[in-house]
């Protein structure tokens, strides 16, 4: 654990502060001629400047989210933490994520160091006048009015999974369930939003990602580098993966139109990009655009849907209400777009399930401007880590925080909630655009399988977390599924 000086600010322990100096004392390293030769991309992989890179000293405890928890109980809301050339200032309130993310959310900037290679120059990485442009012509795709114009091909999504659990449940595999998840929310947003079947292999793309957002990794890769040993499997491995990811979106736009939809998200991107009065919007603009959604908009989908089966194995309670609901709205009809309204507790589930495992566990930005902070002071450079996952957790603002409680998410108890407090999508002007729709998605899909299948996890319980940029179970959720009669 680190310790705080009089000036309060953390300290490194011995073993991370020998970790940290000998890799900055290697800051300008020999460079071997291969490295000069490596694409970009894979350069970037374990990029020294990347803030998760610099975490990851905090994040090698056994139990990390506990370790986060015990500092910010110990040190306060708003902690500094020292690094040789670098301040990060790691945040737990509230109150400091309203002035950071929607009262002064100019001066704190996007930082997305180290993971160029997933997104390009996609909207969730730029800022400023440019942001606001791009946004723009997408916003339409996420109203709330164009969900029922998509609820058809969410639908579809999930009965070619509901057929592939049908094919589980007779073979008594074990399956993988954040595999099958992503491969949902993936499939439903190339479905909905780019009117296409998913025309790749999620599995091998996905695992591609993972690559790149799984910090421990770069770590290890960025020390062989430094070391100057570029040429471990793992380097090459990545390569190859983010050759794949890149070229995805052609793949995408390639495909057969399934409905020829006059509207969707991918015809306002072709639009901007046909615009001579946007010329900023160009075609990798589009590509990159892509990219964003198909990680941005499924991995944390797909997480959120993966805990809650989770959660619907560990409590069968929980389950229970779920299946009587879907019986109560549905019954043995298909589901139509009005019933999703009506699933009340299930929406709760995945509510409560994404404050006990916010996907995106911490939000990022670095300080543009001086500014100042519950009596500290911020200098631009400085690197805001706002940890949700901790506040989520935090008995101040949550009764018996540890326990899974979906009411908490009823009307009345939501509005006596302290704001700001829970954050899965983040808050102010750069909040998640698809919050909505993935409650959608998952609502939909949290009641048609629970109603369908008993699915049984068969891996170490309690499932570990493992804290990647998002919040996924360490090894996995194994799983059995079983078919209802
Ligand atoms: C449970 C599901 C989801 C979670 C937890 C989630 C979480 C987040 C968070 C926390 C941010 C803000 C990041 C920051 O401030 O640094 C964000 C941004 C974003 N999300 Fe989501 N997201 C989810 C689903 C989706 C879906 C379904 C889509 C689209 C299909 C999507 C697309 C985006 C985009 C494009 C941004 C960037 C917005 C901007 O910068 O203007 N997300 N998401």
């Amino acid at each position: 654990m680190n310790a705080v000086s009089k000036l309060g600010i953390v300290k490194m322990t011995e073993t991370s502060q020998k970790a940290m100096t000998a890799e900055q004392g290697r800051e300008t390293p020999q460079v071997p001629p291969k490295q000069q030769q490596m694409p970009k991309h894979v350069a970037q992989l374990g990029e020294e400047e990347s803030v998760w890179f610099k975490l990851t000293s905090l994040l090698k405890a056994d139990d990390p989210m506990s370790t986060l928890q015990r500092m910010a109980e110990r040190y306060g809301g708003i902690i500094p933490i020292k690094l040789k050339s670098q301040k990060i200032w790691f945040i737990t309130e509230p109150e400091y994520y309203a002035h950071i993310l929607v009262k002064k959310p100019d001066n704190y900037v996007k930082y997305f160091h180290g993971m160029s290679a997933i997104f390009g120059k996609s909207m969730i990485t730029i800022d400023g006048a440019l942001w606001n442009k791009i946004r723009k012509p997408q916003q339409p795709a996420f109203h709330p009015n164009a969900f029922e114009g998509y609820f058809p091909y969410l639908q579809g999504a999930l009965n070619d999974k509901i057929s592939r659990w049908r094919g589980f449940a007779r073979s008594g595999e074990t399956i993988e369930m954040v595999e099958e998840t992503w491969t949902l929310a993936a499939d439903m947003v190339c479905k909905a939003l780019f009117d296409r079947d998913m025309p790749f292999n999620p599995h091998m793309v996905f695992g591609a990602v993972k690559t790149y957002t799984n910090v421990m990794e770069h770590k290890n890769i960025r020390l062989r580098k430094v070391n100057g040993q570029l040429q471990e499997a793992s380097q090459e491995e990545a390569a190859k993966a983010m050759d794949l990811w890149i070229s995805i979106p052609d793949t995408v736009i390639g495909a057969v139109e399934k409905d020829h939809r006059e509207k969707h998200l991918l015809k306002m991107l072709q639009a901007a990009e046909n615009d001579p009065d946007f010329p900023e919007f160009d075609h990798q603009q589009t590509l990159d655009e892509m990219k964003q959604y198909l990680w941005a908009g499924t991995e944390t989908t797909a997480l959120t849907l993966s805990w809650a089966m989770y959660i619907s194995w560990k409590y069968p309670e929980i389950a229970e209400k779920i299946r009587a609901e879907g019986e109560a709205v549905y019954g043995n009809r298909e589901m139509t777009w009005p019933d999703v309204a009506k699933l009340t507790y299930t929406r709760q589930v995945i509510q409560e399930t994404m404050r006990v495992y916010p996907p995106v566990w911490a939000l990022i930005r670095t300080a543009a401007v001086e500014d100042e902070i519950g009596g500290h002071k911020i200098m631009p450079g400085d690197r805001m880590v706002m940890c949700t996952y901790v506040t989520h957790h935090d008995p101040k603002y949550w009764d018996e925080p540890e326990k899974f409680i979906p009411e908490r998410f009823e009307k009345e108890r939501v509005k006596a909630r302290a704001k700001y407090s829970y954050l899965p999508f983040a808050a102010g002007k750069r909040a998640c655009i698809g919050g909505t729709l993935s409650q959608v998605e998952n609502t939909m899909a949290l009641s048609q399988l629970l109603r369908r299948f008993r699915p049984e996890y068969v891996g170490p319980d309690p499932a570990e977390i493992n804290p990647t940029v998002t919040l996924t179970p360490k090894g996995g959720l194994p799983f059995k599924i079983h078919e209802l009669s």
